[in-house]
């Protein structure tokens, strides 16, 4: 192994606009976070996501803190979360657009307890809010899983450098 003494620089590379950068360099996947609450259509897209815990089964995305559709959204009992596949790039930002269109055309399954999920993804799973912990100017959301279904085998969507795609 070799070994340098150079400390990484400075509190300059911590401005938002770097650190966004930064944190794009790591890929992640894109889902559908939705539920019907009062009989409406409520969601967002969310690269956040990432798996947990295997026992209890647990996920989680963050949730800004300026979101306007999240004090909504939590009031839903069951929450659905769908995998987006890569040919979604659209339908993310559709769901990251307007809220009163973000399901403007878009197939959609409601579950008995008001999760919504989209059987054209790869992967839906039925949600409760299990904790939300505070952290800085987002909310991890934790989930518990009560129902997973998958079936598709296509490519995954990835967000990466914000944008859509793997680049170098
Ligand atoms: C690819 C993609 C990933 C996103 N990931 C997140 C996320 O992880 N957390 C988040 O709070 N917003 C995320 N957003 C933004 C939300 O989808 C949404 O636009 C934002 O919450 C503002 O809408 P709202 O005020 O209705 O919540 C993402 C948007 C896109 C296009």
């Amino acid at each position: 192994m070799t070994e340098h003494a150079v400390p990484l620089a400075t509190n300059q590379d911590l401005d938002p606009v770097r650190l966004r950068q930064a944190f794009g360099i790591f890929p992640s996947g894109v889902v559908a976070v939705a539920a019907q609450v009062d009989g409406v259509l409520a969601g967002l897209a969310a690269s956040s996501f990432t798996s947990v815990s295997l026992d209890p089964p647990l996920v989680s995305f963050s949730i800004a803190n300026t979101s306007k559709t999240w004090p909504g959204l939590r009031r839903a009992t069951h929450l659905g979360i769908t995998i987006l596949a890569d040919r979604h790039g659209g339908l993310a930002r559709q769901l990251a657009g307007p809220p009163a269109t973000r399901f403007d055309g878009v197939e959609v399954l409601i579950g008995p307890d008001g999760a919504v999920t989209l059987p054209d993804g790869l992967a839906q799973f039925d949600t409760t809010i299990y904790r939300e912990v505070e952290a800085g100017d987002h909310t991890i959301v934790l989930l518990r899983l009560h129902a997973v279904q998958h079936a598709d085998h296509s490519l995954p969507l990835v967000f990466h450098r914000s944008a859509f795609g793997l680049r170098a």
